[in-house]
């Protein structure tokens, strides 16, 4: 995986078939997507269960670009080898999901994986002041994570305040939750280049009718300019 602060477009398979993750992800790769974004959710950290590390080993086979993992789970640590065997390219933890965030950092880094801190929109960018030498992604959560569909939380200014924090670091910022063609210019401008979205890309499409994501990614990329 190479750095650069071009904008990606990082569709959630949350929104998409669970009876069918492998051919959703070729269609919307097909489609124009740069990452695949997958969320991880444990009934516990946050309200919702979604699959483990067994079920991203056999989506990988599928993805062709990034695999971008997305944990909302606590605790994390115990996982971390297994999401890493799956074949993850970026692992991310919360800052929330327990005491020792760095650790999980190092661990995450330590096996091979780019390593990313996300940040509920309760907690101000200050909570990741001193790891900005420790992680390759910020992910600001315009929701509050556990379900998509949910209307977008401005975080602009958290946006704006990572960006200047990771200097000429080589850090990604993604934005998830809430992202569609008028709110993605936003985050774009306060300086975001992975912008997650379920709803926004698989509305309207399917596996045997994938035209749509397409078009979908394309008018939030037009947008998001
Ligand atoms: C929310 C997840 C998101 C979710 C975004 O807890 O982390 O990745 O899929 O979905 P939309 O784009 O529909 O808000
Ligand atoms: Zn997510």
């Amino acid at each position: 995986m190479t750095f650069d602060r071009s904008l990606k477009i990082a569709p959630s398979i949350l929104a998409s078939d669970f009876a069918n993750f492998g051919a959703e992800c070729a269609a919307v790769e097909a489609q124009g997507a740069d990452w695949i974004h997958v969320d991880v959710m444990d009934g516990h950290f946050v309200p919702a269960i979604t699959f483990g590390a067994q079920t991203c080993a056999a989506i990988r086979p599928h993805i062709k670009t990034v695999m971008d993992v997305h944990l909302m789970i606590s605790p994390v640590d115990a996982y971390l080898q297994g999401f890493a065997d799956a074949g993850a390219d970026v692992i991310t933890a919360h800052v929330e999901a327990g005491p020792h965030i760095h650790r999980t950092l190092q661990t995450i880094r330590g096996l091979g994986c780019k390593a990313g801190v996300a940040l509920n929109p309760g907690t101000p960018a200050s909570a990741v002041a001193d790891l900005m030498d420790d992680v390759d992604l910020v992910c600001v959560m315009t929701v509050n994570p556990g379900f998509g569909g949910q209307k977008f939380i401005d975080m602009t200014a958290k946006v704006r305040q990572l960006r200047e924090m990771i200097g000429d670091r080589p850090v990604h910022i993604e934005i998830d939750g809430g992202v569609d063609p008028s709110t993605a210019p936003l985050v774009r401008a306060a300086g975001a280049d992975v912008l997650v979205a379920g709803s926004a890309v698989f509305r309207g499409g399917s596996v045997d009718n994938p035209g749509p994501y397409g078009d979908n990614i394309r008018a939030i990329r037009a947008a998001a300019g």
